[in-house]
């Protein structure tokens, strides 16, 4: 058995050429790598990958930053670009010399508060999703990589305890839209394959950014919130900050805006 027997032979059963542009580039090259020698699991991959499955998913692992994280078909498929907020959270906790209470909301496979935890650790975090089976996956990487995080099943700010109030609040809410894409390797069909809460906004594309500055508001905190507002336009950016006192944009790089905006008496 070798590698090109099992490729002509899935073309054969397929139609569809593993060596061909169905997969992405350097997809296959993965592929092999995960599998080794095993050409049972490699025909099994390379199927699922020729049926649209995202890499991700095929392999069971996302590589973030310098982290390698478990994740499935429960939960979103962090988008590289997150990289940069994690990047500014990092640059603002650094700066922090006590201990805050750092929240994410929204944490999915826990990819951004695991990256931002990483590199600097003295402070207490804290991170919330809607999803109970994305936290499931969260909390398996925080155990993995042995990371002191708490997990909580909560819309918004709900499901929090009582008391707890935090300082750094970071999100990467969703704001899709099938015509929103980054690049030819994520076409709409990649975000198909998500978790639809974790992907589709409800009622505008900015609707789950807007909610979390009013729940924050209804709670009177006394913090600060860093956005990712991705590739969206000012205009829409705007719309969504309309109840947002103290906003600074950051635009670490080409399509990417974060908001930072502080609540309450800085
Ligand atoms: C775009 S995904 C980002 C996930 C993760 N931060 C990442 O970068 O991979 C948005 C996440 O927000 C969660 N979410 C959506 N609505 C929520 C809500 N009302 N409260 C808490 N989490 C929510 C989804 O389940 C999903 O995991």
């Amino acid at each position: 058995m070798n590698h090109e027997l099992v490729y002509n032979r899935i073309l054969s059963e397929t139609g569809l050429d593993p060596r061909g542009p169905k997969m992405g580039k350097d997809d296959l090259k993965l592929i092999e790598q995960h599998c080794g020698t095993d050409f049972n699991k490699l025909s099994c991959l390379v199927k699922r990958r020729l049926s649209g499955e995202p890499m991700a998913y095929v392999l069971g692992r996302l590589y973030f930053g310098d982290l390698e994280l478990l994740i499935d078909k429960r939960v979103y498929i962090t988008d590289p670009e997150a990289i940069w907020l994690v990047k500014e959270m990092v640059r603002r906790l650094t700066s922090e010399k006590d201990s805050k209470e750092v929240l994410e909301v929204g944490t999915g496979c826990g990819s951004l508060c695991l990256a931002v935890y990483k590199q600097v650790n003295r402070h207490n975090y804290t991170a919330v999703d809607i999803d109970i089976q994305a936290l499931d996956v969260a909390r398996e990487n925080a155990r993995i990589h042995q990371m002191d995080i708490q997990f909580y099943v909560s819309d918004y700010f709900f499901g929090l305890p009582e008391h707890y109030t935090p300082d750094i609040i970071f999100a990467d809410p969703p704001w899709g839209t099938e015509e929103s894409i980054y690049d030819d390797d994520r076409p709409a069909d990649h975000y198909l394959a998500m978790p639809g809460i974790s992907v589709w906004p409800f009622k505008s594309i900015t609707g789950i950014h807007e909610q979390i500055i009013e729940r924050i508001l209804e709670k009177g905190w006394n913090c600060e919130l860093y956005m990712n507002f991705g590739m969206l336009g000012l205009d829409e950016i705007n719309k969504a900050l309309e109840k947002a006192a103290k906003v600074v944009f950051l635009n670490p790089v080409k399509n990417v805006t974060i908001a930072h905006i502080r609540f309450g008496g800085f």
